[in-house]
C-alpha cells in the first residue's frame, strides 16, 4: 500500500501509547508528556478509572481506549485505534507500563494429591503484554517510509534483583528486561529505541498499604523523578537496550556484564 499520501494527513503532535495510563505511573507520564505538546493514547483495562482520567484532562491530545494488555486482541485494536486517531501516519512511542502485582505462595500446593494451579495471571499481564505491545509496534512502524520511535518498558528492580515475595513478579521483570537488552541492538538498526527504567517504590493505587507503611518516607521515589527517567529516553536518541534504575532522586544505568558487548555482535 502507498502511505505517502496518509503520511501527508498524520498529525503534527508526536503520538504516545500508554498502558496502565488509568494511574499512578501511567497517569503520571499521560500528564507528563501532554505538558510536553504530545498526542497520548490512554489504554487501561480500567474504563471507568480511564476515562474519567482522560475527561479530567481536559485535553483534545488525549484518547482513552479500554485494552486489556494480556489479550492480544485487544492490543491490534488497542494500535489499530491509535492508527487511525493520529492520521495514519505516525506513532512515537509506546510506554508498556500496565502491571499487577499478585503474590502467590509457590510452596502452597494445597492439600489433597492434586496440587493448586500457580497463579500466572501475573506473567500474562507483566510479560507477554510487553511481547504483543512491542510487535505491533514494530508493525506500525514499517508503515513509515523511515521507521522510527521509542518503547520504554516499565520493569523494576525486582527484575534484576531476587524478590521472595512475588516471584511470578519478579520473573515477568527479569523477562521484560531480557526482552529489552535482546532486542535492544537489533530494533535501533531497525531506528526503534527500546529501553526500560526500573522504578524504586513508588507510593501508587497498586501499593498494598500494609506495605506503604512499613517503607520510611526517605526511601519512596517521587513520580517527578520516575517521569525525569523516562525523559531520558523519550527525548534521546542515544540509549537502547538500557536499563534505567530511578531511586528516590538518583537514577543509574545497570550495566551486563562485559562480555555482553561482544555477545550483540552476532
Ligand atoms: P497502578 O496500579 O497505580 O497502575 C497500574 C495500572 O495498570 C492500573 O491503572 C491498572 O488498572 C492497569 N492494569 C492492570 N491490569 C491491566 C491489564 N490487564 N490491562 C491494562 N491495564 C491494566 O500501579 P503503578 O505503581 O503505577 O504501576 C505501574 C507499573 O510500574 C507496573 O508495571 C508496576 O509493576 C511498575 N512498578 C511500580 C512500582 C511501585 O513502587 N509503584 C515499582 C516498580 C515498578
Amino acid at each position: 500500500p502507498d502511505y505517502s499520501l496518509s503520511v501527508m494527513s498524520a498529525v503534527s503532535e508526536p503520538v504516545a501509547i500508554i498502558t496502565g495510563a488509568a494511574s499512578g505511573i501511567g497517569l503520571a507520564l499521560v500528564k507528563h508528556l501532554i505538558a510536553k505538546g504530545w498526542r497520548v493514547v490512554m489504554a487501561d483495562i480500567n474504563d471507568v478509572a480511564g476515562l474519567q482520567a482522560a475527561q479530567d484532562l481536559g485535553s483534545d491530545r488525549v484518547v482513552f481506549h479500554k485494552t486489556d494488555v494480556g489479550s492480544w486482541s485487544d492490543q491490534v485494536s488497542l494500535f489499530q485505534r491509535a492508527w487511525q486517531w493520529s492520521g495514519m501516519g505516525r506513532l512515537d512511542l509506546l510506554v508498556a507500563n500496565a502491571g499487577i502485582f499478585r503474590p502467590d505462595d509457590i510452596c502452597d500446593t494445597g492439600s489433597d494429591d492434586t496440587p493448586k494451579e500457580p497463579a500466572l495471571e501475573v506473567l500474562k499481564v507483566d510479560l507477554f503484554s510487553v511481547f504483543y505491545g512491542l510487535k505491533l509496534f514494530v508493525h506500525y512502524s514499517k508503515k513509515n517510509p523511515q521507521p522510527s520511535g521509542k518503547v520504554v518498558v516499565t520493569s523494576s528492580p525486582t527484575g534484576i534483583y531476587p524478590f521472595p515475595f512475588g516471584p511470578e513478579y519478579c520473573s515477568a521483570k527479569h523477562g521484560v528486561i531480557g526482552l529489552v537488552r535482546s532486542m535492544g541492538p537489533r530494533l535501533q538498526k531497525q531506528g526503534i529505541y527500546i529501553n526500560a527504567v526500573l522504578p524504586g517504590f513508588v507510593l501508587t493505587g497498586a501499593t498494598p498499604a500494609a506495605v506503604s507503611s512499613l517503607v520510611p518516607e526517605d526511601y519512596l521515589t517521587s513520580l517527578g523523578a520516575v517521569c525525569k527517567a523516562y525523559d531520558m529516553f523519550v527525548d534521546d536518541f542515544t540509549h537502547f537496550g538500557q536499563c534505567l534504575e530511578v531511586s528516590v532522586d538518583k537514577v543509574y544505568f545497570s550495566n551486563p556484564p562485559a562480555y555482553c558487548d561482544e555477545a550483540q555482535a552476532f
